[in-house]
């Protein structure tokens, strides 16, 4: 049943942990981000031709640049560490301090990258009281700036897809055609946070291309629902990746023989795309093992991998987690009384029994 690789072994990704997971079957739904490589794509990663790539001479590194600039049609893209790294590069570019970016009150770029907005580019955030993370072309039309002295510049919009805080929801590209039409008569830029855009594409009716059509920077994680260890990449023009490259440096994200990391991205865009959908099935099937739970008050709608959940006040969030975990399973207070889970490459379906026998237990 247990089948590791050589490399595996080799290179310890397998250790006591992995073993003992395997024993005691060890249920991490915290996040996408958990996912450990698969012998196929760590077999991909040791097999890589690398360079060094801050003299552009990193084959795999620039392999992966193309095909993701081809698959966006767009001029260029970038190679970075992470997905707070492609956001955080992607804004300072297209602002000044002084500037405003509008998003949604759960934004990513808000939340959760530390203060960068404000840190790295010296700009305030116009928070949008959107649905389930998702803001419409009036909200962006509604909180433009008038320019006059008093006034920060509203210069950027920025969307999530699909949106983490708002449970995995995905945008129509209707809207999004909207809210491009709103940016270009205001002369505002227009980027999209694409940690999990591929989850949104697996249930949507667009396509890469429609993305790169629509925006002016895309930003995509490999290491969340595609499964790679490490790795972003940062998607636009020629202009904007050739400041990227030079952003990317400054924020000590340039790396050397990252043409390892690259290979493991290539791997996952060529097979680990598809299987997205299992993912969502998987979340499905949460979701209707939470249906049949009577401690639960509120189900987020469901469109991906994100199943976010509200308890009743009778079953405490920390009491839940902390039950869970004693059980082998990892969950994520997600804010008072809310839960997230998120399905991914290492949850399975033969885990689902497990989960429902140990949800039922708690209360
Ligand atoms: C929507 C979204 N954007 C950006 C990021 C940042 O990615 P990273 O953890 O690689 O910095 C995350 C991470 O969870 C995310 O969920």
């Amino acid at each position: 049943m247990i089948n590791y690789s050589i490399i595996q072994l080799y290179n310890g990704t397998i250790n006591n942990t992995t073993i003992l997971k395997f024993i005691i079957m060890i249920i991490d739904l915290r996040s996408d981000t958990v996912t450990k490589p698969t012998p196929e794509m760590l077999d991909a990663m040791f097999k890589a031709k690398v360079g060094d790539d801050i003299y552009d001479e990193d084959p795999t590194v620039n392999e992966l640049q193309t095909k993701i600039a081809k698959l966006f049609n767009k001029d260029a893209s970038l190679f970075v560490p992470s997905g707070t790294m492609a956001n955080q590069i992607s804004i300072k570019i297209h602002t000044q301090p002084g500037d405003e970016v509008i998003c949604d009150k759960t934004a990513h770029i808000y939340n959760f990258e530390g203060g960068g907005l404000s840190f790295n580019s010296g700009i305030s955030a116009r928070l949008i009281n959107g649905n389930f993370g998702k803001i419409k072309a009036e909200d962006v039309l509604e909180n433009i700036n008038p320019k006059n002295i008093h006034s920060a510049n509203s210069s950027i919009v920025s969307l999530e897809n699909t949106s983490n805080k708002g449970g995995g929801s995905c945008y129509d590209i209707s809207e999004i055609e909207k809210i491009n039409k709103v940016c270009k008569e205001n002369n505002l830029k227009l980027h999209l946070d694409g940690a999990r855009l591929f989850n949104a594409i697996a249930v949507k009716k667009y396509t890469t291309i429609d993305i790169g059509n629509l925006f002016d920077s895309v930003s995509i994680c490999l290491s969340k629902g595609l499964g790679t260890p490490v790795g972003s990449v940062i998607i636009g023009n020629s202009e904007f990746i050739d400041k990227a490259k030079r952003y990317r440096k400054l924020f000590g994200g340039a790396m050397r023989q990252a043409g390892y990391l690259a290979a493991a991205g290539i791997y996952a865009l060529d097979n680990h795309v598809e299987r997205l959908k299992k993912d969502h099935e998987n979340a499905q099937e949460i979701v209707n093992i939470l249906k049949r739970l009577n401690y639960i008050e509120e189900i987020y709608p469901v469109e991906t991998n994100i199943i976010i959940f509200k308890l009743k006040l009778d079953v405490k969030d920390s009491y839940f987690v902390n039950k869970l975990s004693e059980k082998g399973i990892k969950v994520s207070a997600f804010g008072p009384q809310l839960i997230r889970m998120v399905t991914h490459l290492d949850f399975h379906s033969k885990m689902l029994n497990k989960l429902e026998e140990e949800l039922k237990n708690i209360a």
